[in-house]
């Protein structure tokens, strides 16, 4: 008799975002007639770029032609896309990390999530509270955390790092030792951000305690200030304990598309044996690659005319998170987020828990976000509302919250 894997019955309810996709389908049934703005999930609204698009094209005929037809990709993905990535991500910023230590993927949400695979199930990790759920959720079915406590809604065996407004939702260094750190800055879904010596503080223990940090640079291309580092390699140190992961998907609309990168540096290594060589076992076995037009279209974000197009691209949603921002202080809201990161994190207004403003602001506004405590149990009375609708819906989402 086959037998499942219990640790998934250890998992409360269904992924947050499929429960509020539940939860708004069951409404707009019930209401038909209601013009809802979905500002809940972080998916992007702007059609890919023309440079994208003309890249894909191009692609697509090579394609269709015997000489230039490409079947299976190769296991680390297209010397051309991990160049391009090499010179534009680490080489143009200072960081020394080589072509051949990327790993070109069909997303960060899948490499987030299937990067545990490669440590040992004992090993603690540390996250964020409220934090992206996916690093958490991951580690559940793999089996290397305890039950799920109703009480302290959290899982035995992590170690929760509270992130609350009087450490501006950054974490504080973990006074027990974890083995496995995962950071996301700008943060999902904080929207905070950490200067560059504070996250050397982190490179720095992480070495000392021969902890790996596992760091999500998925908002990076958001950043507007200047202390804000883009990616831990510009730290000193984080070539021996950090695994950075990157997505397309929201600096260059690749929500649908999929595409993403994982940097496995070659220093990094247990006793002697290093993670790259894990992970490019995996990859090569695992992995089903993301295709030809795809990387493609990946190269072109490169390219002058992707870059010149795709910063338009981050402005316009950064401007709706000003709307946003604005807009919500001006109505007497406590907001935070927004000036580095596509996400602005609100309190609850009249002490209401996050699912009953979700409720709220579903019925009275039509207006959908993400309750904060669905990030964890420090996300209660907070509340997120995303930067990537359109221009118009924005400003009718804060109209009509202001209106409330
Ligand atoms: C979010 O809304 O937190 C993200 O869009 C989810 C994701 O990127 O998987």
């Amino acid at each position: 008799m086959f037998k499942i894997n219990e640790n998934y019955l250890k998992l409360p309810g269904s992924y947050l975002f499929s429960t509020i996709g539940k939860k708004v389908a069951a409404y707009t049934a019930a209401h038909p007639e209601k013009n809802i703005i979905r500002l809940g999930i972080g998916d992007v609204t702007q059609p890919l770029a023309p440079a994208i698009i003309d890249a894909m094209h191009k692609a697509v005929d090579e394609m269709g032609v015997k000489e230039t037809f490409h079947g299976y990709a190769p296991d680390l993905g297209y010397e051309f896309l991990r160049a391009a990535i090499a010179k534009n991500d680490y080489a143009d910023r200072g960081c020394d990390i080589s072509a051949d230590e990327i790993f070109v993927s069909d997303g960060a949400k899948c490499d987030s999530g299937n990067i545990q695979e490669i440590f040992s199930l004992d090993n603690r990790i540390a996250v964020c509270d409220p934090v992206y759920p996916v690093y958490v959720d991951t580690n559940v079915m793999a089996g290397r955390t305890g039950n799920y406590n109703p009480q302290t809604e959290q899982f035995e065996n992590v170690i929760y790092m509270p992130c609350v407004a009087e450490n501006n939702f950054a974490p504080e260094l973990p006074k027990e030792t974890p083995d496995i750190i995962y950071l996301c800055f700008p943060n999902n879904p904080t929207g905070s951000t950490i200067t560059k010596a504070q996250l050397q503080e982190w490179v720095d223990f992480a070495n000392k305690v021969g902890a790996v940090i596992i760091y999500d640079a998925a908002y990076e291309a958001y950043i507007s200030e200047e202390d804000v580092p883009h990616t831990i390699y510009e730290c000193e140190g984080a070539r021996t304990c950090a695994i950075e992961l990157k997505s397309f998907s929201k600096n260059a609309g690749f929500t649908g598309t999929r595409l993403g990168y994982t940097v496995v540096p070659k220093d990094l290594k247990c006793k002697d044996v290093s993670l790259h060589s894990l992970w490019a076992r995996r990859h090569g076995t695992k992995y089903n690659g993301a295709p030809y037009i795809i990387q493609r279209a990946g190269e072109a974000v490169y390219s002058d005319e992707g870059k010149v197009q795709l910063k338009a691209q981050v402005a316009y949603y950064m401007n709706n998170a000003k709307v946003i921002y604005e807009g919500l202080k001006s109505a007497g809201y406590t907001v935070s987020g927004g000036v580095n990161a596509p996400y602005i994190w609100l309190k609850t207004p009249d002490k209401m828990t996050s699912w009953e403003f979700f409720d709220y602001l579903l019925e009275k506004a039509n207006v959908v976000g993400t309750p904060g405590s669905g990030f964890g149990p420090h996300g209660e009375g907070y509340f997120r509302l995303t930067a990537f609708g359109t221009y118009e819906n924005t400003v009718a989402a804060v109209e009509r919250m202001k209106a409330l």
